[in-house]
C-alpha cells in the first residue's frame, strides 16, 4: 500500500536529503547554534524532588547537562495530578499534527541531542525525526473517528536506542485516545525526551494530560508500574524488564490494564545460493551494523548456504573494513558508540568469551564507548544466548537440505521480531513466510527501519505482545473496550 492511503492524505515525513550540500550546510548551522537548557529534569504537575544525575556524551564523556532525575513520591504525586485529555478527537489531533510541524522546525536540535546524547550518526537521526513526525501524524489521523473512552492514566516506559521515535509513538497513540500520559525516558536518555515533552505542551497538550519523569527504572519506572491509579502501561525494552513489569501489574494494577510491551529479539537473516552477493552484502551490513547494532530489529544472526559462505564472507569483511567506527557528528561517520561504558564492558566481555570464534573484528577508536564491528562463528542460532545489543554479527552455515531445519531452530529459539531471506526463488518466499514466526519479515533487502503506516513493526512471543507499532491495531489499545452488544 502507498503511505499516502493509510495516512489519510498525509504522507511520510519527506525527511533531509544527505546528499545535498545546501541542505547539509542548513543542518550542520543548525545543529551547531543548539543550546542545551542549563536546567532540566521532570515537567510534573506538582513540584519534583529527586538527585541530580550528569548526562555524558557516549562519544567524547564530555558531561551535556546535570538532570534531576525523580524519585518515587514524584512519581506518585503525578499519578494523582494526572487527568485525560478532554477534548474532542478533532482538537487532539490538531494539537498532535502541530506537534509534529514543530519537530520539524526543530531539526538542528534535535540532530544535536540525538548525537551527543544518544549517540547516533547523522543519517540514524534523520530517520529517527522523520519516524517520530510519521508516529504523530498517524495515530492523529487514525484517531480522529475514535468515539470510545480513554483508559484513564497510561504510563509510557521507554528505551534510550530510539529516544525521539519511540518515546514519541508511545506518548501519541495514548494521548490520541484521550488518556494522561506519563512519559518515563530511559537513564541515559533524559534531554531528547524532554525537549519532545517542551514541544508537545508548546502545540497545546496539557501539563495534566502530559506529565514527564526521567528517573531509574528500579524507583520510577517501579512506582508506575505498582501503581493502582494507572490504568495501562506501554513499554519498549528488554524482554527481562517486561517481565517484571508484568509481574508488578499483576499484583498492583486492576485485572484489565493492559501491557503494551515491545521487547528484544535474536532476528536471522538466510542467504542463499541463488542470492545476490553484493546486495546481500550491502544489506547485511546495514542490518547488523548501522546504529551501531543498537536496534531490535537489528540483524545477529546470519545463515548463509555452504557453497557461498566463503565469498559472501571474503564480501563482507572487506566490506566492513570500509566503516568508519566513531564520532557521530561528522558525515563520514557510520558507527558511533554503544550507548555507555555499562554496555561497552558487557559486549567486551561476551566478545572475550567467545575470541577463538571471531571471524573479523574492526580496530576501534581510543576513548568513548565504541564496540568495532564483529564478526563470530557460531554453528546456529542455539549458540546465542542473550541479545548482544551492539555491531555483533553470528554468522552460521548451512546445506541445501537442512533449510526447513533452520526455519525451525530459529522458530525454537523464541523470540519472533525480524527475520530476512535473500533469494532468487520465488516458492521460498512464501514458504518462508508462512512458516517463521515473526513480526516483521524482509525480502531482498536489510531488515531495519520499518516505516510508519506501510510496515507496522512489532513482534511476537519473547519479542513482544503486540499490537504493532505504526499499524492500525496499535491506537484501539489505549482505548477502553466497549460492552460486548447485548442479545436483542
Ligand atoms: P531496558 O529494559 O533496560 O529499559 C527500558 C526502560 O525500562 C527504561 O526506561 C528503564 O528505565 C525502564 N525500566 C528498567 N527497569 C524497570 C522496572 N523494574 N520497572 C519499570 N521500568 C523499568 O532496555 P534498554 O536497555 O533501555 O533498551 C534496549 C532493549 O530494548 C533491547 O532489548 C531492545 O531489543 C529493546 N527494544 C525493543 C524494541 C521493539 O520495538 N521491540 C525497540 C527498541 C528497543
Ligand atoms: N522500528 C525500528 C526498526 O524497524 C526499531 O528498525
Amino acid at each position: 500500500l502507498a503511505p499516502e492511503a493509510l495516512f489519510q492524505g498525509r504522507p511520510n515525513s519527506r525527511g533531509f536529503d544527505l546528499t545535498d550540500d545546501d541542505t547539509l550546510a542548513r543542518i550542520d548551522e543548525a545543529r551547531r547554534a543548539a543550546r542545551i537548557a542549563p536546567d532540566q529534569g521532570p515537567l510534573t504537575v506538582s513540584d519534583p524532588t529527586g538527585e541530580k544525575r550528569a548526562i555524558a556524551n557516549p562519544a567524547t564523556g564530555e558531561v551535556l547537562a546535570q538532570v534531576l532525575m525523580a524519585d518515587a513520591d514524584t512519581a506518585r504525586r503525578a499519578v494523582a495530578d494526572a487527568q485525560p485529555w478532554d477534548a474532542p478527537p478533532s482538537e487532539r489531533a490538531r494539537v498532535l499534527h502541530r506537534a509534529a510541524d514543530l519537530y520539524e522546525d526543530e531539526f538542528g536540535a534535535i540532530f544535536a541531542l540525538l548525537a551527543q546524547e544518544a549517540g547516533k550518526t547523522l543519517p540514524d537521526a534523520v530517520g529517527e525525526l522523520r519516524e517520530a513526525v510519521d508516529f504523530l501524524h498517524y495515530y492523529a489521523s487514525e484517531g480522529e473517528a475514535r468515539t470510545e473512552s480513554p483508559r484513564g492514566v497510561i504510563a509510557a516506559i521507554s528505551p534510550w536506542n530510539f529516544p525521539l521515535a519511540i518515546f514519541t509513538g508511545q506518548i501519541a497513540a495514548a494521548l490520541m485516545a484521550g488518556n494522561a500520559v506519563l512519559a518515563k525516558p530511559a537513564e541515559q536518555t533524559p534531554l531528547i525526551a524532554g525537549l519532545a515533552v517542551s514541544l508537545l505542551h508548546k502545540a497545546g497538550v496539557p501539563r495534566t494530560a502530559l506529565q514527564f519523569l526521567p528517573g531509574d527504572g528500579g524507583t520510577v519506572g517501579a512506582a508506575l508500574t505498582s501503581d493502582p491509579g494507572v490504568n495501562g502501561v506501554v513499554f519498549t525494552g528488554s524482554t527481562e524488564t517486561a517481565r517484571l513489569i508484568a509481574q508488578s501489574m499483576a499484583q498492583h494494577l486492576a485485572p484489565g490494564a493492559p501491557l503494551i510491551a515491545e521487547t528484544g529479539g535474536l532476528n536471522a537473516m538466510i542467504v542463499d545460493s541463488t542470492a545476490l552477493p553484493e546486495q546481500a552484502v550491502r544489506d547485511i551490513v546495514a542490518s547488523s551494523f548501522r546504529s551501531a547494532g543498537q536496534r531490535c530489529s537489528a540483524l545477529r544472526c546470519l545463515y548463509l548456504q555452504h557453497d557461498v559462505a566463503p565469498q559472501v564472507i571474503e564480501m563482507l569483511t572487506g566490506a566492513m573494513d570500509e566503516l568508519t567506527v566513531g564520532d557521530p557528528w561528522p558525515l563520514s561517520t557510520d558507527v558511533g558508540p554503544v550507548i555507555d561504558a555499562e554496555a561497552q564492558q558487557g559486549i567486551d566481555s561476551y566478545l572475550d568469551a567467545r575470541a577463538n570464534r571471531i571471524l573479523h573484528r574492526l580496530d576501534r577508536p581510543e576513548g568513548g564507548h565504541f564496540v568495532a564491528p564483529t564478526l563470530v562463528q557460531v554453528d546456529g542460532i542455539a549458540d546465542l544466548d542473550r541479545e548482544v545489543f551492539g555491531p555483533v554479527l553470528h554468522v552460521a552455515t548451512y546445506r541445501a537440505r537442512d533449510f526447513d531445519q533452520v526455519i525451525t531452530d530459529v522458530n525454537a529459539r523464541g523470540y519472533g521480531l525480524t527475520f530476512g531471506l535473500h533469494t532468487r526463488i520465488d516458492s521460498r518466499v512464501q514458504e518462508v513466510a508462512d512458516r517463521i514466526c515473526v513480526g516483521n519479515t524482509y525480502v531482498n533487502r536489510n531488515q531495519i527501519g520499518a516505516i510508519v503506516g506501510s510496515q507496522p513493526f512489532g513482534g511476537e512471543a519473547l519479542s513482544g505482545t503486540g499490537p504493532k507499532a505504526g499499524g492500525p491495531n496499535y491506537l484501539p489499545r489505549f482505548l477502553a473496550p466497549q460492552p460486548a452488544p447485548q442479545p436483542a
